[in-house]
């Protein structure tokens, strides 16, 4: 297939079609005509539901029904006004969907289901402009504006982009993905006119590459894509993007322009590893699997994977005071249970570690270490390496295991995660990692070996 018959093709089948499009205008006006009538029903005038996101711009990809339905309240309105009558008629009007439930972001929301449609209820100041706002959702309706009044005629090659970041793995800004959202994904086809543009560009990309639209001069982010929010100046739309996801869309942006594949832009699921598989996987690499397992806490994603990514930091570090090598590691956290994976390069470390003091030349101190092990006797007598005393003594954990255990509650942890591990983990290495339950960390564990499937 070439370039163009790829994308043709593609379009069929992510561009939403007539139909679909009036099915979720109709949902979505149904939905605003309850925010309004709530609102009119508590004598709120002045509040109103607005419809704001990929929606709203006719840039969202078929089947994928998400409505983001925000209830504005005058600039003057209280915080607290704003949470609690926000979330009441947001409830009142979720009253009518099939189910809701409450979510948390920087303020509460809803997040409902009105038969396949799932719909955010969001409440937001109305203010002046986006320099100005009292809440990061305030923002949300200038992007609105912003992008429908260039987006026109654009949609395709939004809905070509979108579609390619899932492919590779690096759409949403979400905590967990840290890839590019969709506005970002918007703010570059209008940057560069068109999909392949936006490719193109890409394959110039260097951390630090620098987008500002509206020429209003940049302030300083140490990210490595800064998009300036021609809305708000000092913000940059790319923070939550992550080096690697950044190179990621870089790497798979250059291999599409060499050679153009329908495949690019679907992601590839890996099959749930077999026990053989992972018996072989683990022997021909000759390295130690090790999990730590707690049950998972109760929190939305965007507060659970920061705390993962604390603890596994806190863990690597942990393991590497005790020199033991982490060749790779990662996060992953079902319905039920959490868990951070390391591969080790070595499970156990002998019982002698060289403990290494001061200076020989350095006086007193030196004189104190050499005498406190004088005294103390280790494995060695205390000798001289490179001008320093050094002695030979007992490693304090030479099992890594038993090193997790003891020390783990020593880390630094987040709130949520803190607190159930301190509830109880469980260390599992190597087959007993099989035992983890679901399917799904069977995909995981195939795709933490980087093994071509
Ligand atoms: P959504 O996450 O629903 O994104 O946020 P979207 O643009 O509608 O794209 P898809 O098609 O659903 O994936 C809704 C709006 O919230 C703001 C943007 O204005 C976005 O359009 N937003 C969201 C951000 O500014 N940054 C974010 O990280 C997420
Ligand atoms: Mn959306
Ligand atoms: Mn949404």
């Amino acid at each position: 297939m070439n370039k163009s018959n790829i994308l043709t093709e593609i379009l069929g089948r992510i561009k939403p079609t007539m139909d679909e499009q009036q099915k979720m205008q109709k949902v979505a006006d149904h939905i605003i005509s309850l925010v309004d009538q709530v609102a009119a029903g508590s004598g709120l005038t002045d509040v109103s539901g607005t419809l704001v996101g990929s929606a709203a711009r006719g840039t969202w990809i078929s089947g994928e029904h998400d409505l983001d339905i925000f209830i504005t309240f005058p600039e003057e309105t209280s915080n607290e006004e704003l949470k609690n009558v926000g979330l009441r008629i947001a409830r009142q009007v979720a009253a009518n969907a099939d189910r809701f439930e409450e979510r948390y972001a920087e303020h509460p929301y809803i997040h409902a289901h009105f038969n396949d449609f799932e719909v955010d209820l969001v409440p937001c100041f109305r203010v002046g402009s986006a320099a100005q706002i009292k809440s990061a959702v305030d923002r949300t309706p200038f992007h609105n504006q912003f992008i429908l009044e260039r987006i026109k005629g654009l949609e395709d090659e939004v809905l070509l982009l979108k579609q390619f970041m899932k492919g590779a793995g690096v759409y949403g800004s979400d905590l967990r993905t840290g890839g590019f959202s969709g506005y970002l994904a918007e703010l570059l086809i209008i940057q560069h006119g068109s999909f392949i543009q936006v490719l193109g560009a890409a394959n110039t990309w260097k951390p630090g590459t620098l987008i500002d639209i509206m020429e209003h001069g940049n302030k300083q982010h140490n990210d490595p894509l800064v998009m300036v929010d021609p809305t708000d100046p000092a913000r940059n739309v790319a923070a939550a993007l992550t080096l690697d996801r950044f190179a990621g869309f870089i790497d798979r942006a250059r291999q599409y322009l060499d050679s153009p594949a329908l495949e690019q832009f679907f992601p590839s699921l890996a099959a749930p590893i077999s026990d053989a598989e992972f018996d072989i996987i683990t022997s021909t690499r000759g390295t130690s699997l090790v999990a730590v397992v707690f049950d998972r806490p109760d929190v939305v994603e965007d507060v659970l994977y920061p705390q993962l990514f604390m603890l596994h930091s806190s863990l690597t570090d942990l393991l590497s005071r005790h020199k033991f090598s982490v060749l790779n590691s990662d996060v992953w956290a079902g319905d039920g249970e959490a868990v951070v994976v390391l591969e080790m390069e070595v499970a156990h470390l002998p019982f002698v570690k060289k403990h290494t003091g001061p200076p020989v030349w350095e006086g007193a101190h030196a004189r104190d270490f050499k005498q406190k092990y004088l005294e103390n006797r280790g494995l060695s007598g205390v000798y001289i390496k490179n001008g320093r005393y050094v002695v030979d003594v007992l490693r304090p954990y030479t099992d890594v295991t038993e090193l997790i255990k003891n020390e783990l509650h020593n880390c630094r942890l987040g709130k949520h995660v803190g607190a159930s591990i301190r509830n109880g983990f469980e260390v599992r290495i190597n087959r007993e990692l099989l035992k983890i339950n679901g399917e799904e960390f069977k995909i995981f564990l195939h795709e933490f070996f980087n093994i071509e499937l």
